[in-house]
């Protein structure tokens, strides 16, 4: 059974374990080794040997101890690799105590400890298509080729392992992995854990008499960042990973913490039973699920092993729209006399494997952190990092978002950092590594004084932003004329960062108004421009002037106006002074528009150098009516009385034109999903706060061939792929990746 320590007991146990293994290393290890190289091996592959040990039990302890590891997952995988292909070449010095001969290191001191009655065990990695061929030929070898083989399928979440127990169907014990063969007992904070039944019942009306059930705590990504959210503004800890945040959230001596936490479970695998007959791990799941688990709904049951192989792949594709975290899919030879047969090797059963999903957090040291000014005058910190790789991309450069961001993770120039790279969205640092600390890190603040013109910079109250409040600063001039001349907005051919950031240097201009005003003459001393050149530039400068109306309200980069809610606006006011002239009140009753949407509108046409321009603009020959006859309301369309909320990428069409479509078939856009939302459509790298809130408020989801079928009868001929800018995309950051 299970060995009880009291908290106290524990502590002192620590530090002796540590000097005992010391000890047992020098005086038993050592020599042993000494013996062997003494025999056949180099020194220097001893030595590599002995130095990965060593570097991969410290690993294991700052993991599986402290939970405060100072290096990624892909990295300690790496040095595991290796340390395995030099033993594979030097059987001879394979000892029992190599950290491939185990799953972790021992448990933290300060919870009773927990023998698992059966070891909770690791499993091997295959990383692509030929990995997965190869554990499925060695476990054909083994049972024979001939062998009808039946596998399951899992998404492999990244959270914590438990072994939670269940005498005459009431929980009496839950541990966490620990090493694999002891673990810590957090049965009182698993009790708090409301997806973990305290109680079983079974549809048949008897339930096991004792049970081991086996799975995943973690936390969802939403409920991750609202945590965070809330640990940072009240000054406590914020987690790195979701990971973290389950682990950090479980090992609370104080399990009404614990009741606070937004932890959930996945079961997916059960110990020792008694009382119940279970023959594969597809019917252990439907019987978990039966007495009141909840069991992962796209667990999936193959024959054919290709169709393994496409699960896999799906899901690495899927891996960004997914609500939780999951780092892989664990795939299981279904039949448990199969299991038993192929046996366990190395602490690694050979009846399973994990497919693991390319790396996207990574550790690196910042080296600096520069201002960059967007548009609008905010300040984005944008860390200058060692270049290293995840996932096979280098990464240079990664956002910071705010002085706040960074001082509530205790952020310095010259720490080792964990970054965090999803899909194709701007790398972040997560947060410093603390243990990895030499004393010569240095705090961060943002500068009195805009980077770019000098002006002091000001924060208005209740916002993380700082601001350049110059509407003269040089860097605020270039990026605004970037995003005016881009293709969703006036679409000026040979207009670009570098053009504007000449002209803006040179002195030809000093707003978006000024390139209207642009002849032969400004071009006078300005290198590599000759006739040909600037009439084609002027050419497309007066070609831009008599853009539809919502390109222009996009062009003006409104905070939190992307493309959609533009041709939104375009259509309700038809005229950009019947858009500036509008009152809060009046846009928040467009449907479709918050009060925080309407606020930064009606405050952006609100500022006197808005106006200005906007009067500039009219001067100077923009059109800033909408030409076009207003079309009629449709009242019968298929989407008629429905809102729409779009986000990502879509294949065949802009988000523009879906947005045009949407609303011929009678349907309406929404700039944030609430609970008024009908679909939320979904493209290519969607944002995740859309999705995620969908999730929550269980509004359907649609795919753009779905969106098609819906829009059914309305579809009007095919229309070309335009790159469309993301929505909102105030003051991103372009980062050389
Ligand atoms: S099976 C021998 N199934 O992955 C079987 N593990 O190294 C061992 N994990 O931390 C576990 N999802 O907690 C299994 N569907 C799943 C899983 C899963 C996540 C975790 C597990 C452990 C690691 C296994």
């Amino acid at each position: 059974m299970c060995c009880y320590n009291s908290p106290d007991n524990d502590k002192s146990l620590s530090t002796a374990s540590h000097s005992l293994t010391r000890l047992w290393y020098y005086s038993c290890l050592r020599p042993h080794i000494m013996e062997k190289r003494g025999r056949m091996t180099s020194p220097a592959i001893l030595d590599r040997i002995t130095k990965l040990r060593d570097e991969l039990r410290q690993h294991n302890y700052r993991y599986h101890v402290l939970d405060d590891p100072t290096i990624s997952d892909a990295e300690y995988d790496a040095l595991m690799r290796q340390l395995r292909e030099l033993e594979a070449a030097h059987p001879e010095l394979v000892t029992p105590d190599s950290p491939t001969q185990r799953v972790g290191a021992p448990p933290a001191e300060r919870f009773a400890k927990v023998q698992h009655p059966q070891p909770m065990l690791s499993l091997s990695n295959a990383f692509d298509r030929q990995d997965l061929l190869a554990w499925r030929d060695r476990v054909l070898r083994l049972l024979g080729s001939d062998t009808k083989i039946a596998y399951v399928v899992e998404p492999k979440i990244d959270g914590l392992a438990m072994a939670i127990t269940y005498d005459q169907g009431r929980l009496v014990q839950a541990a966490t992995r620990g090493d694999g063969y002891t673990g810590e007992d957090v049965t009182a904070n698993v009790r708090t854990v409301k997806s973990v039944p305290l109680v079983l019942h079974h549809p048949s009306g008897s339930v096991p008499r004792r049970i081991e059930v086996r799975g995943e705590i973690y936390m969802r990504i939403a409920d991750f960042e609202r945590l965070n959210e809330q640990q940072a503004a009240t000054g406590d800890k914020v987690f790195a990973n979701p990971r973290n945040g389950a682990a950090g959230s479980l090992r609370q001596l104080d399990s009404t913490i614990t009741a606070g936490r937004p932890l959930r479970f996945f079961a997916y695998g059960i110990g020792p039973v008694e009382g119940a007959t279970l023959n594969s791990q597809h019917q252990a799941l439907e019987y978990l699920r039966d007495l009141g688990f909840p069991v992962n709904p796209d667990i999936r049951r193959y024959e054919d092993f290709e169709e393994v192989i496409a699960y896999c792949e799906e899901w690495m594709s899927r891996r960004d729209r997914l609500v939780y975290e999951a780092d892989g899919v664990v795939i299981k030879v279904d039949g448990f006399g199969q299991q038993r047969e192929l046996g366990v090797v190395a602490r690694e059963p050979r009846w399973a494997t994990a497919f693991k999903f390319p790396a996207r957090e990574g550790t690196t040291t910042l080296l600096e952190i520069v201002v960059n000014v967007g548009r609008t005058g905010k300040l984005n910190p944008n860390a200058i990092l060692e270049p290293f790789t995840i996932g096979g991309v280098t990464v240079a450069n990664a956002t910071l978002h705010n002085e706040d961001y960074i001082v509530s993770r205790d952020i310095r120039i010259g720490d080792r950092v964990t970054v965090k790279r999803a899909g194709d969205v701007i790398p972040q640092v997560v947060g410093p590594i603390v243990g990895a600390r030499t004393g010569s890190e240095r705090p961060w603040h943002m500068p009195e004084t805009c980077p770019s013109c000098g002006t002091p910079v000001v924060r208005h109250p209740g916002e993380a932003d700082y601001y350049c409040p110059n509407r003269l600063c040089p860097e605020q001039i270039v990026r605004s004329m970037e995003h005016w001349v881009s293709q969703g907005a006036m679409d000026i051919v040979g207009m670009g960062e570098r053009q504007a950031r000449q002209f803006v240097e040179g002195g030809m201009i000093k707003d978006v108004a000024d390139l209207y005003l642009l002849n032969e003459e400004s071009f006078a001393g300005i290198e590599g421009y000759g006739p040909k050149r600037i009439k084609n530039l002027l050419d497309g400068i007066k070609a831009s002037k008599d853009r539809p109306l919502h390109r222009l309200i996009s062009a003006l980069g409104i905070p939190n106006v992307g493309s959609t809610l533009a041709l939104t606006l375009a259509r309700h006011f038809r005229s950009l002074s019947r858009l500036a002239d509008a009152s809060e009140e009046d846009l928040r009753a467009i449907d479709g528009i918050g009060p925080h949407v309407a606020q930064s509108i009606a405050r952006y046409f609100a500022e006197p150098d808005h106006r200005d321009l906007i009067d500039k603009l009219k001067r100077v020959g923009v059109q800033t009516e909408d030409t076009q006859p207003a079309p009629e309301p449709v009242t019968d369309g298929p989407l008629s009385g429905k809102t729409l909320v779009i986000t990502g990428t879509l294949g065949n069409m802009t988000r523009e034109q879906a947005a045009e479509r949407i609303q011929q078939a009678g349907g309406k856009i929404g700039s944030g999903v609430t609970k008024k939302t009908d679909y939320l459509v979904v493209g290519e790298e969607p944002g995740g706060s859309k999705y995620n809130k969908a999730q929550q408020l269980n509004i359907p989801i649609l795919n753009e061939a779905q969106l098609v079928e819906l829009l059914g009868a309305t579809a009007t001929e095919a229309v070309p792929v335009v790159a469309d800018e993301p929505e909102a995309a105030d003051d991103q950051l372009k980062l050389d990746i």
